[in-house]
């Protein structure tokens, strides 16, 4: 098995994103278990493991929304360990919640700039979204509600697209999608990739992580059990079995 790699060593500049060393704890239930891990420039990295494993929590770690009681965040190899997770937006990161967060009464138009005004200048703009995601477009003035699943996936991130990220934090965008939509999404994230954003995605459908993942982490009870590759990853039969019950 592959040790705990935390990935490539990079200039500061091409470090995306960095968790070194962190514990975090719900009261006194010690949820990550010195986790580190890093996402390089135009990296897509995943982290995969079953329910309750941590993933979550260690998005909302990096993201500032809980705290870690030790251990070092740095974006673009500044430490953000301390900074709320609105600070952490305006720095440059994009999140993705797992339950989507699309405002019910609000139009697709009004999801997507509700939180875009005031923020920095970039390249993504209506057109670019609609481009991206052409089916926004064509549900443009519908409320979040009447949206279906797929689509309230793909305005999820597409608000997120909004705010001009360099790196995106995506949890898990293929939960309960049928194929097709799941297909969408996935060439998506490929055509964000091939822009050069980061990416740390969350997954547990494991095809659409070795489609996506340059480098997969697998956390087992908080911990980092497995760093491997797509092609080590997938033919890994015992961590397969033993952690991701494939
Ligand atoms: N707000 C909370 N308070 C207390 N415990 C929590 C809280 N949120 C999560 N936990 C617990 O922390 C552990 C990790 O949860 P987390 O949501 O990070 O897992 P996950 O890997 O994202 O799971 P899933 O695949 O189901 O989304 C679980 O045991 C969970 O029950
Ligand atoms: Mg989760």
């Amino acid at each position: 098995m592959a040790g705990a790699r935390a990935g490539p060593k990079l200039p500061g500049r091409l470090r995306m994103l960095e968790l070194d060393g962190i514990h975090t704890y719900y009261g006194d239930s010690h949820v990550l278990r010195g986790v580190s891990l890093s996402v390089g420039a135009g990296e897509v990295v995943c982290l995969l493991g079953r329910n309750g494993a941590g993933k979550t929590t260690t998005i909302l770690t990096a993201m500032g929304y809980v705290k870690p009681r030790t251990g070092r965040i740095a974006y673009r190899a500044r430490n953000i360990t301390a900074l709320r997770p609105f600070e952490i937006a305006r720095l440059g990161v994009g999140y993705v919640p797992q339950e989507r967060g699309i405002f019910p009464s609000l139009t697709v138009v009004e999801n997507l700039t509700v939180f875009a005004r005031g923020t920095r200048r970039g390249r993504w703009t209506l057109p670019r979204i609609f481009a991206l995601f052409p089916v926004l477009e064509a549900r443009v003035g519908h409320l979040g509600f009447q949206l279906s699943g797929g689509e309230q996936q793909m305005l999820s991130i597409a608000r997120a697209l909004m705010l001009n990220p360099t790196l995106l934090l995506l949890d898990e965008p293929s939960e309960g999608l049928a194929p097709m939509i799941l297909q969408q999404i996935v060439t998506a994230i490929k055509s964000l990739r091939n822009e050069g954003l980061a990416i740390l995605l969350v997954e547990q459908n494991l095809r659409t992580a070795l489609a996506l993942g340059d480098r997969h982490h697998v956390l087992n009870k908080g911990e980092i059990c497995y760093t491997g590759s797509s092609a080590e990853l997938g033919g890994n039969d015992t961590v397969l079995r033993d952690y991701l019950s494939v």
